[in-house]
């Protein structure tokens, strides 16, 4: 995408409006001193430099979109962080850092490629006896999931959801106001038009059906119970 586009559209801005409910999961955790945070499917790392303020911690931010690391290694630099933050491209599907390497996991959004129940086992190793796993996930089939909490080696220590039409009105509707204004402003630009397409179908999804998208946050804690991590 052009570059200027892309700082126009800012995506950034509006994605920052939501930080509120990861600020609450992180109050909802007892104090850490600078713990080792792995963010995993971090995107362009708005909640992984969050998260390195919160925490006065190291956080490790992975995804396997380069674009979006890029542009999260660009913001560490611009504010300084690189000394706690550090972006790595890797799957979620092929993490090899040694056992217990973390005290926090935090996912906000990506689970679902993996599955909620695979996620917390796979994931589990990773964590140090007693460390933390925050997930934020679409709402979807709750009751199950938080059954399948202790049986993947977890306590639930808290949860809650967001306002159910939280993602539309603070991100999805902004964004749509954002890309309508860009649409006049180059209306004499094709190509500019087709990447502002993209983004608004982006948008009409989630507006046909906003509910559909309403999340909640799970704030979980590594039990000693052991498991089999093949299910
Ligand atoms: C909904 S976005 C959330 C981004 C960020 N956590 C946030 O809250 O702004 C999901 C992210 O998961 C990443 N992702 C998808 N599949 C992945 C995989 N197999 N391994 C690592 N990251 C993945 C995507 O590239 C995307 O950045």
């Amino acid at each position: 995408m052009s570059k200027d586009l892309h700082f126009e559209i800012d995506r950034d801005h509006f994605r920052e409006r939501l930080l509120k409910y990861t600020r609450k999961a992180f109050s909802l955790l007892p104090g850490l001193d600078k713990p080792r945070i792995l963010d995993v499917g971090c995107g362009s790392g708005v909640p992984t430099l969050e998260l390195a303020k919160l925490s006065k911690g190291e956080v490790v931010g992975l995804d396997i979109d380069q674009s979006l690391l890029d542009e999260l290694n660009r913001k560490i630099e611009l504010e300084g962080l690189s000394n706690s933050v550090t972006a790595r491209k890797c799957s979620m599907f092929e993490m090899d850092f040694p056992d217990e390497s973390f005290d926090i996991i935090w996912a906000e959004g990506p689970i679902s490629a993996i599955g909620f129940e695979r996620g917390l086992r796979e994931w589990r190793r990773l964590l140090k006896p007693g460390g933390f796993l925050v997930v934020h996930d679409v709402t979807n089939n709750m009751k199950d999931k938080i059954k399948k909490i202790p049986s993947s080696g977890y306590k639930l220590l808290n949860r809650f959801s967001l306002p159910e039409d939280a993602h539309w009105t603070e991100y999805y509707r902004p964004l749509e106001i954002r890309i309508e204004e860009l649409r006049a402003r180059y209306k004499n630009n094709p190509e500019f038009l087709q990447i502002l397409r993209k983004h608004q179908n982006e948008v009409d999804v989630v507006k046909g059906n906003p509910r559909k998208y309403s999340s909640a946050f799970y704030i979980m804690q590594k039990t000693s119970r052991s498991i089999d991590p093949k299910f």
